[in-house]
C-alpha cells in the first residue's frame, strides 16, 4: 500500500484478514505519518521515501516504484497517497495499481474531491475504486457506490461518511482482485466485486 497520512483505508485492509490475500508492505513519501505506525502496529514492514529528498517527480516516483517493488507485491494500493505517480512508475505496474477516490468520478478529481462537492451543490456524491492510468483520477473504474450529501454537512462529516464506504469497498475490491474475478478490458473492468 502506498499511503501518506491517517491510514484508515490501511487499517480497514489490516482489519479484513483473508485466507487470500494480504498487506505486504507500507510505503510512505513522509516520515512519521499514523500510516507507518498502523503498520507497524500489525507487525507489516514500512518504508518512507521522502518526497522532500527528491528534485524530479520521476526519480520520485520511480524511487517509490523501486519501494513497492521490494515487496514482490501482486497489487498497488493507493489509499490516501497524495502523490501522481509518473509513467514509468505506472507502465511498470500496468493494471495492478488502484486507487481509492472520495467522488463519483469522473466527477470531482483532485485532491479536493470532497470539498469541491460540498461547494458545487451536489446532493449525491459518493467513493470510486479504479485502476490507475497515466491521467489523475481516471484510468478504469471497478467500483463505486453514492453517498448522500446532507444540508448540515461540512467537509469532515461528508468525508467521515465516505470513509465508512470506503472501509468496505476496498477490501471487498482486493478480495476480488486476488480471486481473479476482475479483468481490464478497454476503459471498462468486467466481472464483480463481492459485497
Ligand atoms: C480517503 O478518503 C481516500 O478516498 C482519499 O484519501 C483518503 C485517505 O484516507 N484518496 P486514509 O489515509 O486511508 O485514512
Amino acid at each position: 500500500m502506498l499511503a501518506s497520512g491517517s491510514g484508515t483505508n490501511l487499517q480497514a485492509l489490516l482489519d479484513d484478514s483473508s485466507p487470500d490475500w494480504s498487506v505486504v508492505g507500507v510505503v510512505s513519501d513522509r516520515p512519521h505519518v499514523q500510516a507507518l505506525e498502523r503498520a507497524l502496529a500489525a507487525g507489516i514492514p514500512g518504508v518512507v521515501v521522502d518526497w522532500s529528498d527528491f528534485q524530479d517527480r520521476d526519480e520520485f516516483t520511480d524511487a517509490i516504484a523501486d519501494a513497492a517493488a521490494a515487496f514482490e507485491p501482486n497489487y498497488i494500493v493507493l489509499a490516501g497517497f497524495m502523490r501522481i505517480l509518473g509513467e514509468a512508475a505506472i507502465h511498470r505496474f500496468r493494471h495492478r495499481i488502484i486507487n481509492i477516490h472520495p467522488s463519483l468520478l469522473p466527477a470531482f478529481k483532485g485532491g479536493r474531491a470532497i470539498r469541491d462537492a460540498i461547494e458545487y451543490g451536489v446532493k449525491t456524491t459518493g467513493v470510486t475504486v479504479h485502476f490507475v492510468d497515466e491521467e489523475l483520477d481516471h484510468g478504469p473504474i471497478i467500483c463505486q457506490e453514492a453517498v448522500e450529501v446532507m444540508p448540515s454537512d461540512d467537509e469532515a462529516t461528508l468525508h467521515a461518511r465516505i470513509q465508512r464506504v470506503e472501509h468496505r469497498l476496498l477490501p471487498a475490491v482486493v478480495q476480488s482482485l486476488a480471486l481473479g474475478q476482475l479483468e481490464v478490458v478497454g476503459r471498462k473492468v468486467e466481472g464483480r466485486v463481492s459485497p
